[in-house]
This record gives structure tokens, sequence and C-alpha cells, in this order.
């Protein structure tokens, strides 16, 4: 769209908004998304990258059964994988603090009651009953579990980060090959299709060698002060530093398409904004305290939830439209407070660079002050470029001057059209499925050895801040 027509829809949407009442929050959406970055240039004609995309079911003879520990946010994630294709995937156990959501995953998977658990270590009473566990219990309670698990001989699919600390996540690497165990580290990124694609091309050398990578997590202004300001990963200390609560995802990327160990990095980043001197003279602890910025601030609680309707999976609620339920959410939990009055610690811009062995470079920049999130990579080799935004992306060549698309919508391919992270999580779930029947740990991208390196990185990213030294990496 040109800047004449952006400009005259952007007038038909404002008569439409006020016409139609349908007020500002639509509009907001719809400008977002008009104004969305600047997409890799192309045509239209310009040839596609036509490399295949797997199906997401799996193929197995039988369905392996699992038992979800943490049945918020992302253990319902791959509770729908299961859902959706029921001969690869059963759900036979669930084991969830919150009792609202050990009943919601009992109900979704038809649970038998002695199956459900409230605290993790009680599935670990019984004698073990599935060959999985899918351990999505927050960061903090990510270790414990995992090497129960494999002590007692379950495989175990482990979001990320894999834990706390370099040497718990070492420890899990001995762990599992104490127990010749399967643990598949939830780096969805590696198997959304457009990540796959773009390695790929990478690999068979389309823009020559590589040499350096830019890339960049914008986080949006909202999200960040959703979970890194008011939410559940405000504190690096009882969860883990952004750099890898938010952005492990981002150095393992970077570290899978350079498929070569770092040598060093380093890094910067502060907490510059979201602080108590920051806050307005006259601001009151929470948004619904009648605070007179409530209109402006973007940050709002008010403007965040009910308004924009953003974000309420953490609230638990029976109907996600009912504005009065929302609003006592905020009212009453952490989510309603002045993002300037938070007990929060995490840094909102954060740079690192890295040096690979051979001399390949990356840089990382993680921001929050963005009005999108995703992805945006930049990839130079040698021959050629790489430009992508997180859906789409664009390969020029230098000498013949041809540019070619990858540009795949793979919601429309049906099977992901419920899979989040570009398809990543149902397609990792694929693949774990596939491990575990066949107890083959070489069927995943993501094993443990392999995430390992990467959590490795973020750990020393964040030495490297907070000493403000480079850092060596064995
Ligand atoms: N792979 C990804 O892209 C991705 C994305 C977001 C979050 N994560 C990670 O996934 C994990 C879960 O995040 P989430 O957003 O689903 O969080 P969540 O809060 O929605 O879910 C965690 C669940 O664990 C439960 N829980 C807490 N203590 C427990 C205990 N002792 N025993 C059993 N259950 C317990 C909580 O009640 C909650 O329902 C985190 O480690 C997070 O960093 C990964």
């Amino acid at each position: 769209m040109n800047r004449k027509e952006f400009l005259k829809r952007l007038g038909m949407l404002t008569v439409g908004a006020s016409l139609l009442g349908t007020g500002i929050d639509n509009l907001t959406q719809k400008v977002e998304a008009a104004t969305a970055p600047t997409k890799p240039k192309g045509n239209p004609t310009d040839p596609e990258l036509d490399f295949p995309v797997r199906s997401l079911k799996a193929k197995t003879e039988r369905p392996i059964t699992a038992i979800i520990i943490g049945a918020g946010s992302r253990g319902t994630t791959y509770g729908k994988y299961a859902s959706q294709f029921p001969d690869t995937m059963k759900i036979v156990g669930v084991a969830d603090t919150n009792i609202f959501r050990q009943k919601r995953t009992q109900k979704a998977h038809n649970i038998p009651a002695e199956n459900c658990f409230g605290d993790f270590a009680d599935v670990f009473k019984r004698e073990k009953f599935a060959d999985a566990v899918i351990i999505a219990t927050p960061d903090f309670l990510h270790f414990e579990p995992c090497m129960k698990a494999l002590e007692m001989g379950y495989d175990v699919l482990l979001e990320k980060p894999a834990a706390q600390t370099e040497k718990e996540c070492k420890a899990i690497l001995a762990q599992a090959k104490k127990y010749n165990r399967i643990v598949a580290i939830c780096h969805v990124l590696r198997y959304a299709p457009y990540f796959i694609a773009m390695r790929e091309a990478v690999r068979r050398g389309m823009i020559g060698d590589l040499v350096s990578i830019q890339h960049m997590e914008p986080i949006q202004y909202a999200h960040m002060a959703h979970s890194y300001v008011r939410g559940k990963w405000r504190d690096a200390q009882k969860t883990t530093p952004i750099i890898l609560a938010k952005s492990c995802h981002d150095l393992d990327i970077i570290r899978w398409i350079v498929d070569r160990p770092c040598k060093q990095i380093s890094a910067e980043g502060t907490l510059l904004h979201f602080r108590p001197e920051n806050a307005p003279a006259d601001a009151p602890a929470r948004c619904t305290d009648g605070c007179p910025h409530e209109a402006t601030c973007p940050y709002s609680a008010i403007d965040i939830y009910v308004r924009r309707k953003r974000h309420l999976g953490v609230f638990d609620l029976a109907d996600r439209k009912d504005e009065a339920a929302i609003m006592e959410k905020i009212r009453t939990t952490e989510y309603g407070r002045c993002v300037y009055k938070c007990d929060n610690n995490q840094p909102d811009h954060y740079v690192t660079t890295m040096l690979f062995e051979g001399g390949i470079t990356a840089s990382f920049t993680m921001d929050a002050f963005t009005p999108w999130g995703g992805r945006r990579t930049r990839i130079m080799g040698t021959k050629g470029f790489i430009e992508g935004d997180g859906k789409r992306f664009t390969l020029y060549e230098f000498r013949s001057s041809k540019r070619y698309v990858w540009n795949k919508d793979i919601k429309e391919l049906g099977e992901y059209k419920h899979a989040g992270h570009g398809g990543g999580d149902h397609a990792l779930a694929r693949d774990f499925v596939e491990a575990v029947a066949a107890h083959n740990p070489d069927l995943l991208s993501s094993t443990i050895d392999a995430s390992i390196e990467s959590h490795v990185i973020g750990f020393k990213a964040e030495k490297s801040r907070l000493s403000m030294k480079k850092v060596e990496i064995d």
C-alpha cells in the first residue's frame, strides 16, 4: 500500500470507527497492523524458495502417553497437540497447584481422578505410569521435577530455560545420559518452518559463506509491561535473567544457524525506564486508583487488559469478555500495578555481540519499546543476503541480482492453524512424540545436548552484562 492509499484507508477507518462505535482499540490495532515494520522488499513475481513443510502429525505406530506438569499456558499448548492428534499422544495425568487449571486439563483429556495432582512431587510418589512428562512449570521449578523424572525413567519435554543456572543445566544433561533418557528442550523456533527454511538456505550455500547475523527480538511495549515489569518474569533472581527468560530462543537460533561454537560474548543492557524515579509525581500505586495519567499512559493496565483484552490468560476467567471481572483482577492482582512501582529488575533493552569459531560474528538486540513483537533477522554471506521479518524472508544473490522469497502462510496449511510460534510449538510436539516412540533423540533438533550450548551463551551474556567485560566461552 502506498502512502496515499494508507492515509485514505486511515481516514476511512477513523470515520468507520466513530460511526460504528467500534472504539479506538479496533482502530489502534488496525493502524498498528498497517504501520508494522517494513517487510523485506520483493515482488510478487520473485521465485519462491520451496522448501517442504512437514505435516504436523507424528509418525508413530502407537500413541505415546504423557503427564502434564504445570497446566498453564505452555502445558495447555502441548495438550492441544494431543487433542488434535489423539492417535499420536495421550495425556494420562496432570499436576498443577492451581485447581482451575488442573480441572480444566482433566476435563480436556478425560484424565482419571487418581492421575490428577496438585504439587508435581506427588506425581513421582507414584510408580511410573506414562512414557513421558511435559514440564511446563515456572522457571524455578524445572530442575527438580526434571531430575526426578529422569531418575524414574520418564522421557522429558522440558520448557525453556532448562534451569536457572549453568550448573543445573549441565546436571540435567548428565542425568539424561546416566539414565539414557530423552530430554527435549522447548526451543520451538527450531521447529518453525520459517526458521527451518532460513537455516536451510544458509546450509545450502545460497548466500555463499556465512559472515555475520543481525537478529532482533522486539518484545512489544505492552508485553514487556505484562510479563517483565508486572508479571511472572519480573524478577531475574526468582526466575531467570531476561536474556534467558525471553531470548534464549534467539541465542539458540543464532547458534543453530551459525552451526559453530560461540567463543566470545559481550553484553550491555539496563533497566532504563520502568523505575520508580520515572513515575509521574501524582501517580498512585495502581492504575485503578484514579490515576490522572491513565488516559495517556501506554502501560495503563485498564487499557491493556480491559480495553484491548490482551494477555488475559493469566486471570483464569470464565469469560474473557467480562470487563467487570477483568477490572476486578486488575484491582486485586499484581497486573494492576503502576509500571513504575513494581518490584521488577529485568533490563528493558539488551544488546549482545558474539564471536563464533572461524571469525563469524552475530549481534542480538532485545528491546521492550516496539509496537510489535516477533523477530527480525538479517544474514550476511559472501555471495548473498537474507532479510526476514519472522513470517517472510527474501534472499538476494549478489552476482545474478536475483531475489527469492520464502512466504508460506502456514496457517493456511490447516493443521498448523492453532500452532503458535510460527508452527514451532506443535512441530516440536510431533518430533518429541516420534523421538519417544522410537527411543531415538536424533529425531529432535533441540535435545538437551544441542540446546545446552545456547543456554551457556545466555548465562555468559548475563555475566558479561553484569561485569561489563567480554566473556570467553570454553
Ligand atoms: N517455549 C516457549 O516459547 C515459552 C513461552 C512462554 C513460556 N515458556 C516457559 O514455559 C514455562 C511455563 O510458562 P507459562 O507461561 O506456561 O506459565 P504459567 O504460569 O501459565 O504455567 C505454569 C503452571 O505451573 C503451575 N505450578 C506452579 N507450581 C507448581 C507445582 N509445584 N506443581 C505443579 N504445578 C505448579 C502453575 O499453577 C501454572 O499453572 C516457563 O518456564 C516459561 O519460561 C516457554
